[in-house]
């Protein structure tokens, strides 16, 4: 034997016995699961006696979802008694499958509770299997929320078999959404965007997904709060407050993107004037006409509010009343 081929056999050796040794108690938990089993069987079908080493017989990283890679995941964490692996494995999830892990050869093949839209399995069982160990944190506010309503199965959004679930990272995040949500797609290629798709926030910086209980899942009670958990300085409070900013910062700014600069509903000056009515100083654009005291100013021509009045979102300087400082 060659030196490499010893080193090889060598190394083979201890990974046979680490594998027993790994393996063993395992197996001896499954077994003692199966023990119990019995008076489950007696209504229920029956859990295999080996797990997921009956499933992986079958199923493995060349099938349509590539099976295994879930072991490189947080569910397959046998030591940790709440995961999935610590008890009735693949089947914890997919659920008592000894009929259709013996039939599995056959055509048509038993049935097994599977994941996703459009599965034989009803979204409402899907879900509960998950929320079995899952209703808890950010989930309580599921029952009832959009998503709840419209039978959106947890698995539309989650993929628990990939070694990292998509929906859960920043940059890939995104797609996952726009599968379903094609409006907020395009808001979010416009020239002016929140850049979600630049990888720098992510949806779920702004919508708690699983339930909330204001408007449009937003992860704080009302746009302005949410808007707050990033634009700190936009709160206040000011001396001189400017109405609709503390009201809603929604009723200038688009939250998703939009064609005008900063996120604007519309352009400067008729974002201003679409509340402050044509009468007195405010009121034309593009001409001084009627500007406070003044001849016409060239100040005004072809400018914009913001010119003068910078601080749109309030102030605090004494002599800011007019939001000029
Ligand atoms: C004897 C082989 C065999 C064994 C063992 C086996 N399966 Fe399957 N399984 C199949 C075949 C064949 C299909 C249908 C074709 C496909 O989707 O790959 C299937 C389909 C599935 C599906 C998709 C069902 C659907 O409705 O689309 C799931 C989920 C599944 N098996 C999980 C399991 C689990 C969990 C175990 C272990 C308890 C297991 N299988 C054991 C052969 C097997
Ligand atoms: C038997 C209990 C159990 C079941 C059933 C279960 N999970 Fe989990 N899940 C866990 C545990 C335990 C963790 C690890 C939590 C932790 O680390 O705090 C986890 C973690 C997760 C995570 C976070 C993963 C990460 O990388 O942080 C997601 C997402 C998740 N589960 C989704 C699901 C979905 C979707 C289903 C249903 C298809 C499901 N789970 C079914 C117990 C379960
Ligand atoms: C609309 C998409 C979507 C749906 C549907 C969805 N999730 Fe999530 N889930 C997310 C996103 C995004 C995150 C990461 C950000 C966060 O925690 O809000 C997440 C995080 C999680 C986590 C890990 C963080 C934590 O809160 O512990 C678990 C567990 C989880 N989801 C379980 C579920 C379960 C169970 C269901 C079905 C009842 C479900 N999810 C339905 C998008 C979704
Ligand atoms: C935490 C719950 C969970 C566990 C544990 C789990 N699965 Fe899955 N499985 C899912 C979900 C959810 C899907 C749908 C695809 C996805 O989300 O990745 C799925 C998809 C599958 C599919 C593809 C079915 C199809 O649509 O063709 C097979 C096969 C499968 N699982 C087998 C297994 C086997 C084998 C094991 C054990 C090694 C296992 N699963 C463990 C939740 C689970
Ligand atoms: C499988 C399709 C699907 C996926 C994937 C999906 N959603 Fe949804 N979402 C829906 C449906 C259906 C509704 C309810 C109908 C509606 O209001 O449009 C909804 C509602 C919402 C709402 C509330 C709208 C309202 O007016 O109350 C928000 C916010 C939302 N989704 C955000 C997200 C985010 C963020 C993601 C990704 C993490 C996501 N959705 C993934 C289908 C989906
Ligand atoms: C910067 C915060 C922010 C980010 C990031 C964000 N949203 Fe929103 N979203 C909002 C606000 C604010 C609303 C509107 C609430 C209102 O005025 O009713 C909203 C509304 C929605 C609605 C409901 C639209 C309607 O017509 O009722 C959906 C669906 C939605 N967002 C999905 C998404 C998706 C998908 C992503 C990621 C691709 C995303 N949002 C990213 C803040 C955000
Ligand atoms: C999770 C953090 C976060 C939240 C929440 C958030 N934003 Fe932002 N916002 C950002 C980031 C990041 C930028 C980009 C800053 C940059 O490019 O320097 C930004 C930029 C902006 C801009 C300036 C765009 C420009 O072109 O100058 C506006 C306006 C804005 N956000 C409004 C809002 C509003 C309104 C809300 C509430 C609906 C909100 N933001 C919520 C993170 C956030
Ligand atoms: C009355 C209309 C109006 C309201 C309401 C409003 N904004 Fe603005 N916002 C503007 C205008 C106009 C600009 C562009 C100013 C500029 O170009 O310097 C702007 C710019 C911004 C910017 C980017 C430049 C900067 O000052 O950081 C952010 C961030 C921003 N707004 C956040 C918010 C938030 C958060 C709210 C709600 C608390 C809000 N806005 C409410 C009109 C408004
Ligand atoms: C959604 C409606 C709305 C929009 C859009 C709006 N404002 Fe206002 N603005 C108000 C309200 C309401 C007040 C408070 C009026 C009062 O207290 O009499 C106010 C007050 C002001 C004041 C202080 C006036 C005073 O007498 O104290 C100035 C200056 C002002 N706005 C400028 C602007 C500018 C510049 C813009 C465009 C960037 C703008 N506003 C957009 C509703 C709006
Ligand atoms: C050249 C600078 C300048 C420009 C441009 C300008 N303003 Fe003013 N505005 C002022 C000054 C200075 C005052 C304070 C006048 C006073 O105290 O009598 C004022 C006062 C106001 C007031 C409160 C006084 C009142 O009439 O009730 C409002 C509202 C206002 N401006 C809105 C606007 C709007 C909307 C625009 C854009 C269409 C605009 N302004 C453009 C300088 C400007």
């Amino acid at each position: 034997m060659s030196r490499p081929q010893l080193r090889h056999w060598i190394v083979a050796a201890l990974m046979a016995a680490a594998a027993v040794l790994l393996a063993g108690p395992a197996h001896a938990e499954t077994e003692s699961q199966t023990a119990e089993a019995p008076a489950e069987a007696a209504s229920a079908p029956a859990f295999t006696a080996k797990g997921a080493d009956t499933c992986l017989k079958c199923h493995d990283e060349d099938t349509a979802v590539p099976v295994l890679s879930i072991f490189k995941t947080a569910h397959a964490r046998a030591a940790d008694s709440r995961t999935p692996f610590a008890g009735h494995q693949c089947e914890a999830c997919h659920g008592a499958g000894d009929t259709h892990a013996r039939g599995g050869n056959k055509d048509p093949v038993p049935p097994i509770r599977n994941f996703g839209i459009g599965k034989d399995t009803p979204v409402a069982e899907q879900n509960a299997t998950c929320m079995a160990c899952h209703q808890g944190g950010h989930r309580t506010q599921w029952p009832g929320s959009a998503h709840d309503r419209a039978d959106v199965p947890c698995a539309a959004c989650h993929q628990v078999h990939a070694p990292r679930d998509p929906v859960m990272t920043t940059a890939s995040q995104p797609e996952v959404c726009y599968s379903c949500h094609r409006k907020e797609r395009a808001e979010l290629m416009r020239p002016s965007a929140h850049p979600v798709n630049q990888g720098k926030l992510a949806c779920s910086d702004c919508h708690a997904v699983h339930g909330a209980p204001g408007e449009a899942l937003l992860a704080s009670p009302t746009v302005n709060q949410t808007c707050y958990r990033c634009h700190a300085e936009k709160r206040g409070p000011f001396l001189w407050e400017h109405a609709p900013a503390s009201e809603d910062c929604g009723l200038c700014h688009a939250p998703h993107g939009s064609n005008q600069a900063a996120l604007l509903v519309q352009r400067p000056p008729w974002l201003c004037q679409s509340c402050h009515a044509a009468e007195g100083h405010p009121s034309v654009a593009y001409t001084g006409r009627g500007l406070a005291g003044t001849t016409a100013s060239a100040f005004l021509l072809g400018q914009s509010c913001g010119n003068c009045h910078s601080q749109v979102h309030g102030t605090n300087h004494p002599s800011g009343a007019t939001l000029t400082r």
